[in-house]
């Protein structure tokens, strides 16, 4: 990892303590160099922006995180871990002293990660995909379907539905299709 990722990520950690994130950002900061191997993509957009993107939750209280995500979620507390996330991200961002174009796209993406639906750039769509497709890895799919109390075939089976319409790259549909044959 590039140095001023690594510090990044370090800035971050103390933020992804909730929610399980610090296993999603690693999960899914793996996917996001692997996409960034078949995918035409800015790294040095990207890799920031998995690592921050959900710092948001930080805010969000703790007992409320299961009515804000997952197949059931309220719109409003969605929103605020992508608002209350860019505030976030931009302060760590600010501190390594990023460069301020690259700043405002990362920012940008954040800001839409699970709201908006369309990708903004490239860079947007790989982190779109980094970010779903670690509900396909094993140790995410074991997170999921048991903090949404929903039986393990149910889930996997909405799961194997959602696959043309959450990615936007193609080999993000090809991984998350491998992934499904592993967990079936
Ligand atoms: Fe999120
Ligand atoms: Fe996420």
């Amino acid at each position: 990892m590039e140095e001023t990722h690594k510090l990044i990520y370090e800035l971050a950690k103390p933020f992804l303590n909730t929610r399980k994130n610090d296993i999603h950002i690693e999960i899914s900061l793996g996917y996001a160099y692997k996409l960034l191997e078949k995918e035409a993509g800015d790294d040095n957009i990207v890799i920031p922006a998995v690592i921050l993107h959900d710092l948001g939750w930080w805010k969000v209280p703790v007992n409320l995180h299961l009515k804000a995500f997952g197949p059931q979620f309220d719109w409003e507390l969605r929103r605020k871990h992508e608002v209350e996330g860019v505030k976030m991200a931009r302060e760590i961002l600010e501190k390594v002293d990023y460069d301020a174009s690259k700043m405002e796209e990362i920012l940008l993406i954040i800001d839409g990660h699970d709201s908006r639906l369309e990708a903004i750039s490239p860079n947007d769509r790989i982190v779109k995909d980094a970010d779903k497709l670690f509900r396909f890895s094993p140790r995410g799919f074991e997170i999921d379907y048991q903090r949404f109390g929903i039986e393990r075939n149910k889930y996997l089976k909405w799961l194997s539905e959602c696959v043309d319409e959450w990615f936007f790259t193609l080999t993000a549909k090809l991984f998350a299709r491998e992934a499904l044959q592993v967990l079936r």
